[in-house]
């Protein structure tokens, strides 16, 4: 991690202190409330629940102070990509999405945007600037894309989208801001599901939308006030404590990754072995460029549908369980949700557990479906 990444993880805990009084409490107290006391015609404090919430602030200050840029919280993360899409797009516009990043996405644009008179296209994550950019309003990339993992270069795609006036949109939920910040690439806003490792209990869904732009973030902002598309207090009251720990548990996850994934290219069960932090991934040299770490999601294929299930259930330290970030390794096998792959494709999440026994959990499943140790 960077020195800039290690004193912002540092000060993290800490960006109440200077706000507290005598006798306040060091953890943050959670506010549940739908009107607060409000005398008057005076504006500048709390009114209802829906305008503002003082533990929404807290949590959206240690966002901010992760991201550099003023933040807004939202219930989920498709509520943030939602937000980011309704605050600055208007009918006739034309978008670009990435083919290979999360379903759900797209199916917002044909479902959702389409009918509302704003059309889209895809693209590969990996080739994403071929083809220009001219006619679209807003170029979205999610890298490395869930699930293939993928990347594209933030930097080159930024440049290219502002020559034709566009704006880049990047979700950041792979990599939480401690892996990667896209706006410091010249992206325009960042939106990312705290759903994942920043909450990391896999307890809360959460979103955010970051930019540096205050046009787009007063835009955002009122899009939740009329929308009521608003986190829920005590959601936001637990994504704050998982911030709290993010830096540790992202760190563990990281590095047991870095571990996982380079025993695993030397198993004969596996073939399509992707993981950023490889020296022969496609993505490894972009990823050293613009990424901090290369993150806690690893990819591979198993021979069918029946070996990659075996794998997964038959895993001691393993959740079969779809989404990933979470302190518990999990995985899917990923054509379930509809996304373009085999049916022996597996997304895996590496938790928290200590390495060597999650590895050797991790070999035994896997000599369980090939019947033989390394080959
Ligand atoms: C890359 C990515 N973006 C956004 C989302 C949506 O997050 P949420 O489920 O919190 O709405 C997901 C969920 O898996 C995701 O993987």
């Amino acid at each position: 991690m960077s020195e800039t990444a290690k004193s912002r993880a540092a000060a993290l805990p800490h960006l109440r202190r200077s706000g507290l009084a005598m006798g306040d409490s060091i953890p943050l107290p959670l506010t549940m409330a739908a009107i607060f006391h409000a005398p008057g015609d005076a504006t500048g404090f709390n009114q209802y629940g829906r305008f503002s919430n003082p533990t929404w602030d807290a949590v959206e200050h240690m966002l901010a102070h992760l991201e550099d840029a003023p933040c807004v919280a939202f219930p989920s993360g498709m509520a943030a990509i939602s937000a980011a899409f309704f605050a600055v797009l208007k009918a006739g516009d034309r978008i670009l999405l990435p083919s290979d990043g999360y379903h759900t996405t797209r199916a917002l644009a044909e479902r959702f945007l389409k009918p509302l008179g704003i059309t889209y296209d895809v693209r590969p994550t990996s080739t994403f600037l071929d083809g220009g950019f001219d006619g679209y309003r807003l170029a979205f990339v999610e890298t490395p894309a869930n699930p293939g993992l993928d990347i594209c270069d933030i930097a080159a795609v930024a440049g290219a989208v502002h020559k034709t006036g566009a704006i880049l949109v990047v979700d950041n939920t792979t990599m939480t801001p401690f892996g990667q910040r896209p706006l410091d690439h010249g992206a325009d806003i960042v939106v990312a599901a705290d759903t994942k490792a920043p909450n990391g209990h896999s307890d809360v869904l959460f979103g955010h939308v970051a930019s540096r732009n205050a046009d787009i973030i007063a835009a955002v902002t009122g899009w939740r006030e009329v929308s009521g598309s608003i986190p829920g207090p005590f959601e936001a009251w637990l994504v704050h404590r998982g911030l709290e720990t993010l830096d540790v548990r992202f760190d563990r996850m990281c590095s047991s990754a870095e571990v996982i994934a380079r025993r695993l290219q030397g198993h004969k069960a596996i073939s399509g072995l992707r993981y950023p932090g490889l020296e022969g991934d496609p993505s490894h040299n972009l990823a050293r460029a613009q990424m901090e770490r290369f993150g806690f999601l690893i990819s591979f294929e198993l021979a069918s549908e029946d070996k990659a299930e075996d794998f997964i259930n038959n895993c001691a330290l393993m959740q079969a369980a779809t989404s990933f970030g979470g302190v518990h390794t999990s995985a899917e096998r990923r054509l379930k949700r509809g996304d373009a792959v085999s049916a022996g494709f597996v997304r895996l999440s590496v938790g928290c557990e200590p390495v060597e026994e999650l590895w050797k959990a991790i070999e035994t499943s896997l000599d369980g479906i090939s019947g033989s140790r390394l080959g």
